[in-house]
């Protein structure tokens, strides 16, 4: 039986490297950020925020950060801020940069579920996002920029590459 729900959509999604040069509506970039917003956090601090850039002046300014924005006519800004977050006794880790990842999951896959495209993109120096836009970061740590449109190509060969479920998932 194929799978329907959650589970086909992780299967479709995959990173998407080229995008029509086509704006995203804003009732769909609204669906996007509030995925987001509803994620878990640890004790709920919600040490997270999310920037929309769109306009292509700030977008150009974003291109010069990175390699990966392919273009997009849209590219979500994840931030997690340290001093909001919690810390845990046991091993006084900081969770901001965990709770900013699962909110930067669910942005993910809602943009899957509203049949767009994204790629997360870790490779891209985040003292320059930052030193662009100082007043609307400071005190944020940049997590992943995610470029958004709509889907120009398919998944790259990696996608397929996943490791067996013997390796992956083990009983203790
Ligand atoms: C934390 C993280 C950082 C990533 N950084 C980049 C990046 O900078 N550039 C890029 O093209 N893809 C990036 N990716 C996408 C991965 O390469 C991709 O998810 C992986 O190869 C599996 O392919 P798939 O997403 O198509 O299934 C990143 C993914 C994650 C989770």
């Amino acid at each position: 039986m194929a799978n329907s729900g959650f589970l086909k959509l992780a299967e479709e999604r995959y990173s998407c490297r080229a995008f029509e040069n086509k704006p995203v509506p804003d009732e769909l970039i609204d669906k996007i950020l509030e995925a987001a917003r509803l994620a878990p956090s640890a004790v709920n601090r919600q040490p997270v925020k999310v920037w929309v850039a769109r306009r292509p002046e700030v977008l150009e300014k974003l291109a010069t950060t990175t390699k990966y924005l392919f273009d997009a006519p849209l590219v979500f800004v994840v931030g997690g801020n340290p001093s909001q977050a919690w810390v845990s006794r046991h091993d006084g880790k900081n969770r901001a940069e965990t709770d900013a990842c699962i909110a930067a999951t669910h942005l993910m896959m809602e943009i899957q579920d509203l049949g767009l495209g994204s790629c997360w993109v870790g490779s891209f120096d985040a003292a320059a996002v930052k030193a662009l836009f100082p007043e609307e970061m400071e005190g944020w740590d940049i997590i992943a920029l995610f470029p958004t449109g709509y889907p120009a190509a398919g998944p790259s060969e990696r996608h397929a590459v996943r490791k067996s479920m013997e390796e992956f998932a083990g009983e203790l």
